[in-house]
């Protein structure tokens, strides 16, 4: 693992109850890398991005993102105050939108610099405007979310995640609830993140897309890391059979 990453993640277990669903996750991020994680359903892709914000804990390894480090062996208590340091660092976008229904577009991007950053609405809008600007908000910020379409509902959340400053995003299934013809908008909009420099870890099944926009494409099954690589190679000459397996049914 590259001494340079900004993540790295060694030996990560996760079981719930008996089921052991990580078995063992090492990897490593480096800033500006676009990561993508591809696998079949279940094999703890989600579960992986909820450990490395501390949405879940986890009972074995380490996670280490900038200086904070976690790491957890039998009997370890789970320790609260650096997983909240953890969470900072991070920017999280999911399936399923997950904007607050009854408040407007800005609202839901200044709601969290306001109530978890302390910041006045003047300077909470500030900062989420130009973001929301970027995902070419511009003219829904009174929108409620029943009012746009689902990819405007998606760059809503990606700015809301970062008008939080995050120093990695994270987006677990960004486009899997949309419909095909909103999909590259939203597309789109990480892309031109990744080319920014945003560091960015990805869950998705849009094989093109990944082939495109990764750096590096992490193959998992069954709790595990199988392969991990540059785009190119993992899509076209990927070592380990159980990838080859993977690509041929899923592409
Ligand atoms: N909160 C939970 N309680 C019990 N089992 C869970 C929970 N979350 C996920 N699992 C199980 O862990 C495995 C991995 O899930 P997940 O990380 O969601 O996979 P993926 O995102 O790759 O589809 C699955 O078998 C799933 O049923
Ligand atoms: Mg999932």
């Amino acid at each position: 693992m590259s001494p340079s990453s900004f993540i790295r993640v060694d030996g990560l277990h996760k079981n719930f109850g008996e089921t052991p669903v990580l078995r063992g996750v090492d990897l490593g991020v480096k800033k500006g890398e676009s990561v993508f994680i591809i696998g079949r359903s279940g094999c703890g892709k989600s579960t992986l991005l909820r450990c490395l914000n501390g949405l879940e804990t986890f009972d074995l390894g380490r996670i280490h993102v900038g200086g904070v480090q976690i790491q957890m062996s039998s009997g370890s208590r789970v320790p609260e105050r650096q997983i909240r340091e953890l969470r900072k660092n991070f920017g999280m976008v999911f399936q399923s939108f997950n904007l607050f229904p009854h408040l407007t577009v800005l609202e839901n991007a200044i709601k969290a610099p306001m109530v978890v950053k302390g910041l006045s609405r003047a300077e909470a809008e500030a900062v989420a405007v130009p973001f929301l600007e970027k995902v070419g908000l511009k003219n829904q910020l009174l929108s409620f979310p029943h009012q746009i379409s689902g990819g405007q509902q998606q760059r809503a959340a990606i700015a809301r995640a970062l008008a939080m400053n995050p120093k990695v995003m994270l987006y677990d299934e960004p486009t899997s609830a949309l419909d095909p013809f909103l999909v590259d908008e939203v597309f789109q909009v990480m892309r031109n993140l990744g080319e920014e420099g945003m560091t960015q870890i990805v869950v998705t099944h849009e094989h093109r897309f990944a082939q495109e926009a990764a750096d590096t494409v992490i193959f998992m099954e069954e709790g595990v890391v199988v392969e991990a690589g540059p785009a190119e190679q993992i899509f076209s000459a990927p070592t380990d059979e159980r990838t080859r397996q993977f690509l041929r049914r899923y592409s």
